[in-house]
């Protein structure tokens, strides 16, 4: 019997033939292929996989994942525990090789690169930033040399100059001869950043960054990211389960079993938000992630298929795995319960 990964790979691979075999019915969908300009994107990932295999299981953490990014963007990532966030965050930092479908990053294809390319763009491409920062600060360093220590291990030049304006881009040239234990923990989650930029990433990926601290800090912790985003350009994409700090971004794409389910699109973007409110004189905070700021749309892959958002089918008691009737009706596509015909005229004859 072939195993869930042989089978996703044997699927893919059938798929490659065919579109590699040309004149056959796929022709329309080898055109839209090469319409696609994957390089133009930061990221751009299409039917993604990810399975682990441990000692007699297999769990698909990413089941056919869709998501472009596009260059010098801020956004979000959310979903529930387990969702495959992490996963795909790994896959983006060259940190795990993805099982089949597409990523590009930067213009390179993550599925084809070496050990040695994928080391390199490791070192040269990506930064991390984890919500546990324990995995790359070292307490009886000071922030300075936390800082330094990277770029000493890389063989780096102009050292000290570098490492003193990352800790000021940071917010952090008061605390630099401070140990790391003497620091606060969002303090400690800016050496983090301070780090993550050392190697001038066009990429920044954050999992959870400010899972460990308390809501103020978060909010600065992501006041931080908007102004090196703003100030250097870089890519940033930021992992998070709280859904009031994804409010302070322009574009927030929730994942649900391993496939992007949803996006949330700001209506104006937070700078202008921010802007107006100033403006007006107003102070307070801005809304919650909702109607009023947010657009939610549904996600359609390459295939047309739909995640329905599960609020939804909540609402009219629709089983996940039922069935629902489809109607076009002019300028929409309406869904709903497959019995509600029969509902409504019975409703009708009463
Ligand atoms: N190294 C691994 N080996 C086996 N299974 C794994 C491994 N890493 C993750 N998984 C599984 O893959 C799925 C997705 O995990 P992932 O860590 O990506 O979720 P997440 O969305 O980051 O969750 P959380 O919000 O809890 O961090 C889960 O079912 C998890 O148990
Ligand atoms: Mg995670």
């Amino acid at each position: 019997m072939y195993s869930l990964l042989r089978m996703v790979r044997l699927l893919m691979s059938n798929e490659e033939n065919r579109n590699m075999n040309g004149n056959n019915n796929s022709g329309s969908e080898e055109a839209r292929d090469s319409m696609v300009d994957e390089s133009r994107y930061m990221i751009y990932c299409e039917n993604l996989v990810k399975i682990y295999k441990t000692a007699d299981i297999e769990v698909v953490a990413l089941q056919g994942l869709d998501l472009t990014v596009e260059k010098g963007e801020l956004m979000a990532i959310i979903g529930n525990s387990g969702s495959g966030k992490s996963t795909l965050l790994n896959m983006l930092g060259g940190l795990d090789r993805p099982s089949a479908g597409r990523l590009i990053v930067d213009g390179k294809d993550l599925l084809k690169m070496s050990d040695t390319e994928l080391y390199k763009y490791k070192r040269e491409t990506v930064g991390f930033v984890w919500q546990n920062n324990a995995r790359n600060l070292i307490p009886y360093l000071t922030a300075y040399q936390n800082v330094e220590l990277p770029m000493i291990l890389a063989g780096k030049s102009h050292r000290r100059a570098h490492a003193l304006e990352l800790l000021d881009m940071v917010g952090l040239s008061h605390r630099k001869n401070n140990k790391l234990s003497q620091l606060s923990g969002g303090e400690q989650q800016r050496v983090a950043i301070a780090i993550a930029l050392s190697n001038s990433p066009k990429l920044l990926l954050a999992d959870e960054p400010t899972g460990a601290v308390d809501t103020k800090t978060a909010s600065q912790i992501l006041d931080l990211f908007r102004e090196l985003n703003r100030a250097i350009g870089v890519t940033i994409v930021i992992v998070t389960h709280d859904r009031q700090l994804s409010r302070k971004v322009d574009r927030v794409v929730a994942i649900r079993d391993g496939r992007t389910s949803s996006e949330f699109v700001r209506k104006i973007s937070y700078a202008e938000e921010l802007a107006n409110l100033e403006a007006s004189g107003a102070g307070g905070a801005i809304g919650t992630m909702g109607e009023d700021s947010h657009v939610e749309l549904a996600v359609l892959d390459r295939a047309g298929r739909l995640q329905i958002p599960k609020e939804y089918l909540d609402a009219l008691n629709i089983k996940a795995r039922g069935k629902v009737k489809v109607e076009l009706e002019e300028d929409r596509i309406v869904l709903y319960p497959p019995d509600r015909e029969e509902t409504n005229s019975k409703a009708a004859v009463n």
